[in-house]
């Protein structure tokens, strides 16, 4: 079986921007290849250094969202990032081998640094972002990476690693790793922005029937459709994204035909999305459940998953050494 790797950074509780965009991937993976799964917990400190208090709260809360959302122990190997030393010592390995402009050139590096103006990201390690999520990769020779778009240029500079890292030791130990397109294309929060934890625009996985009920009825609609008798289109509106998300067939077509013939109206089109929507996370808000009860079981199940990693990884580490020439024994 072909391996796979992909890494979430804790930010809290997860939404269904990070179901739709990569948690409904990986249950699917799963079964598919040999994965390997884990909590990015160093990489939420490149932006998060001066408070630091949540992260293990949130790695947490993020473990129990992977498991509810039904990625099991027992396919794959679960495990946390901050655990497994060999990811810091490859990165600082890697790191000597970077040229500055690599990283400098990355399209994330550039956009963060505008966007989140609150922080100061001017420090070595939010640098060096994507040589740690390199490292991450080649630790355990992952041939496929489950991603979306922006995270290409990440892997992009993953594979010219490799190839330096090969031409510079003449040894091939690593596998370039190749992208695996998340089929879901972004999501959209409440207010049609990207969902993201800091807009607040999100439905979250946990939420509670009347929490998704009343999230629907906040939901932007086609700006055009001021009336109940004016048609409207459901290609601009947000609700009908939504629908594609959780609804089935049948009730598609009658929120599309609905919406253009004005057949419908929007609080009966939103009111339509939430039972489905309900519907639809029902058996997720069942193993929260089940999960928030059982932390125990499950850090023990994330413990054998950190095991497993431990050795792959420390293997992959020898090889390392060796390749450049370092090794004592
Ligand atoms: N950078 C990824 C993100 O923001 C998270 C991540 C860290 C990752 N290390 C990784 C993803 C390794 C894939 C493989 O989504
Ligand atoms: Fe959106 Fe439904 Fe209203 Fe059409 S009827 S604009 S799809 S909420």
């Amino acid at each position: 079986m072909e391996r796979v790797l992909a890494g979430i950074r804790p930010t809290g509780k997860l939404h269904w921007g990070n179901f739709f965009g990569a948690l409904q991937n990986w249950v699917k993976l799963q079964n598919e290849y040999e994965c390997f799964f884990f909590v990015a917990d160093w990489h939420s400190l490149t932006s998060e250094y001066a408070n630091t208090s949540k992260i293990n709260q949130w790695t947490l809360e993020v473990l129990k969202d992977v498991f509810a959302a039904g990625v099991s122990p027992e396919k794959a190997t679960i495990f946390i990032q901050s655990q497994i030393p060999e990811h810091a010592e490859l990165h600082l390995l890697l790191s000597m081998i970077t040229p500055l402009g690599w990283l400098e050139r990355v399209p994330t590096y550039k956009e963060m640094k505008q966007e989140l103006t609150d922080k100061d990201l001017n420090t070595y390690g939010f640098l060096g972002y994507p040589v740690l999520q390199s490292a991450d990769i080649l630790l355990y020779n992952a041939k496929k990476v489950p991603v979306g778009e922006d995270q290409v240029a990440h892997l992009e500079l993953t594979r010219e690693l490799v190839r330096r890292f090969h031409s510079l030791t003449g040894k091939n130990i690593f596998v370039e790793p190749q992208p695996l397109l998340t089929p879901t294309p972004r999501v959209p929060g409440l207010d049609r922005r990207k969902m993201s934890k800091s807009f607040g625009n999100a439905i979250w996985l946990d939420d509670q029937p009347k929490e998704i009920q009343a999230k629907a009825m906040l939901t932007l609609t086609d700006p055009a459709r001021t009336h109940r008798n004016i048609p409207g289109n459901p290609d601009v509106c947000t609700v009908y994204d939504f629908h594609k998300l959780v609804s089935d067939q049948k009730t598609l077509q009658w929120s599309n035909e609905g919406c253009r013939n004005a057949g419908i109206g929007c609080v009966e089109c939103k009111k339509a999305m939430a039972e489905k929507a309900i519907d639809f996370f029902k058996e997720f808000r069942e193993k929260k459940d089940h999960w928030n009860k059982h932390e125990k079981q499950l850090l023990a199940a994330v413990a054998e998953g950190n095991k497993r990693a431990h050795q792959v990884a420390s293997k992959m580490m020898e090889k390392v050494k060796g390749a450049l020439g370092i090794k004592w024994n």
